[in-house]
């Protein structure tokens, strides 16, 4: 029997962002679990054809605090996986990941208290370590720096569930993830380059020097991660935080050797220079994994597998480029 189905069959649960990449897989493991799934989307960066069928879906912005509020009644346990997930960007409208990964955060706890609903598990970021001292980076490790206004609104969700947690007696899990890939990605450098290629097989922008070096993670290991974490923590601490990545990294440049393989192309390289591919660009990522493999998790996919898997997910459903 699999983490999820002990602890989720027969029980209700609600995920934000179910119409994403991270939250639709997260929805189909619950679903597979036997359990009743509600998926709360604005299918703003979501696709209705990620839903699960057996799911119920509701499309719901998060700062509509009514419908909210609404869709939450009955629930056992949300998956708050909405968010603003772009961090590049984040310069171009400051406002954003106040909105909707802050106030959106906030308005999810309060229908929750509003609603009796006292279990959640939220998607934090690597991020959040900015450029951090220590590698691999362990959970406990200092960030008094932020370097991009995603992971300083990501900090802010994880204090605010925090605050609930002590506050209000809800329980907390908090998962830092490296970059997830996978079937249904829809952002990030597998895609950007992906979609460039597409265009101009000849020619391929890169951001930075490609010597940045990354952890990933495929996403069914991270749904992976995430169940066992909420079947085996210690049901006494009300707040729990966990990594999860690889003991591994990928430099840039390799996974463009991978992906230019893969699509039998040989573009010529542009970069646009730099150890940084934009301001807030962490030129190194690699996190600490010791607290969730105690718990007896371990990746099955390697970074290898990873890049191909979303190649072929990107091959097979060009559709995903469309709203891009
Ligand atoms: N993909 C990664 O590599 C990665 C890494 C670290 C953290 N995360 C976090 O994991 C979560 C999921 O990321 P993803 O890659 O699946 O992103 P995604 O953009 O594919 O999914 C986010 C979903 O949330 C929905 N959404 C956004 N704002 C909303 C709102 N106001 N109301 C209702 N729905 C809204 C979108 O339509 C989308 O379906 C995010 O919280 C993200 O910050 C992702």
């Amino acid at each position: 029997m699999s983490h999820a189905s002990t602890l989720f069959a027969g029980k209700h649960a609600l995920v934000t962002g179910g119409a994403g990449f991270i939250g639709s897989h997260i929805a189909d493991a619950l679903v597979e679990a036997g359990a009743t799934v509600t998926i709360v989307d604005n299918l703003s960066t979501g696709f209705a054809a990620f839903v699960n069928p057996k799911a119920r879906f509701e499309k719901i912005d998060l700062l509509d605090t009514t419908a909210l509020d609404a869709a939450m009644k009955g629930q056992d346990f949300v998956f708050h996986l909405a968010a603003n997930a772009d961090i590049k960007d984040g310069l171009l409208h400051p406002r954003k990941d106040i909105e909707q990964n802050v106030v959106a955060t906030q308005n999810v706890l309060e229908a929750m208290r509003a609603n009796g609903v006292s279990k959640i598990a939220f998607s934090s970021t690597g991020s959040v370590y900015g450029e951090p001292e220590v590698f691999p980076t362990p959970e406990n490790a200092p960030f008094p720096v932020q370097t991009s206004l995603y992971a300083a609104s990501k900090v802010c969700g994880e204090g605010l569930l925090s605050a609930y947690a002590g506050g209000y007696g809800f329980s907390a899990w908090i998962f830092r993830f490296v970059s997830i890939l996978g079937p249904r990605y829809t952002h990030g450098h597998v895609f950007d380059f992906w979609r460039k290629l597409s265009a101009d097989p000849s020619k391929l922008a890169i951001l930075g020097n490609g010597k940045q070096l990354k952890s990933y993670c495929h996403v069914e290991d991270c749904v992976e991660a995430i169940m066992t974490t909420i079947a085996k923590s210690e049901s006494a601490t009300r707040v729990h935080v966990h990594n999860i990545g690889r003991p591994d990294m990928l430099e840039v440049n390799q996974s463009v050797g991978w992906i230019c393989e893969t699509l039998g192309v040989t573009p010529e390289l542009v970069y646009s220079g730099g150890e940084r591919g934009w301001v807030g660009d962490s030129p190194k990522i690699l996190l600490a994994t010791e607290r969730l493999e105690k718990l007896g998790w371990k990746p099955r996919h390697t970074l290898h597998d990873s890049v191909l898997a979303t190649l072929r997910f990107l091959r097979e459903n060009p559709w995903v480029a469309d709203r891009s």
